[in-house]
């Protein structure tokens, strides 16, 4: 229900509230690359800060300024894909996402992001999205880049974590250059 496919078994839903605890046992597998480069795994900790992440993303979905999907593979919760902002008014908006280790290497991620950029674009309108990665987060850089995203530039020493700055790259889409894109590809 309510489920796109990724192929080879996988699929794209909506992750609420409701699925806290699945929520929380996946982030249990994901934590350790997860929390490498970004703070999601360190705000997903125990049952009750599962439920106030989704609830969180609820919120946003209910006012249009965000939203979160789930990704399963063999109907496992194997990692998500994210509108971290949405801004319909503006026309702008910023995508996200993370992997459980198991689920590397296949191209979901790229699938799933094309899915949410393809009904940003092409449904509401949006006419700039945005991927922000850490410039040591290689593996989210090459995701970017398969996608076609451009580099725009690097906000030097703009993200703290773990207590460590870091180098933040803002990588771009336009809408127009999204339906090149798409018109140039499979
Ligand atoms: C960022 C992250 C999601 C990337 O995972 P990933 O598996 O490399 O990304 P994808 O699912 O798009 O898969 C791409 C890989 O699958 C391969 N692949 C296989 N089939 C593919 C297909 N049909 N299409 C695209 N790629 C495919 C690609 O070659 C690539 O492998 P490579 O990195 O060895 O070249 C993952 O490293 C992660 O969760 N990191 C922690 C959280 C994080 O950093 N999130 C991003 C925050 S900005």
């Amino acid at each position: 229900m309510f489920a796109t496919s990724l192929g080879d078994n996988a699929e794209l839903r909506p992750l609420e509230p409701w699925q806290a605890e699945e929520f929380l046992t996946h982030m249990d597998r994901a934590r350790e690359l997860v929390t490498e480069h970004v703070g999601l795994a360190d705000a997903v900790t125990d049952l009750e800060s599962a439920r106030t992440f989704l609830t969180a993303y609820a919120h946003k979905q209910a006012v249009d300024a965000g939203r979160i999907y789930g990704i399963w593979l063999d109907d496992t919760l194997v990692g998500g894909v994210l509108f971290r902002i949405f801004d319909a008014q503006r026309g702008n908006c910023e995508v996200g996402c993370w992997l459980e280790p198991a689920a590397t290497g296949r191209g979901l991620v790229t699938r799933a992001i094309t899915v949410l950029i393809d009904w940003a674009v092409d449904r509401r309108g949006i006419h700039r999205v945005e991927w922000v990665a850490s410039s040591a987060n290689l593996a989210s850089v090459k995701v970017a880049r398969r996608l076609g995203l451009r580099l725009d530039g690097i906000l030097r020493e703009s993200n703290l974590h773990h207590g460590r700055r870091q180098d933040q790259e803002v990588w771009a889409v336009l809408a127009p250059e999204w339906r090149e894109l798409r018109r140039n590809t499979p």
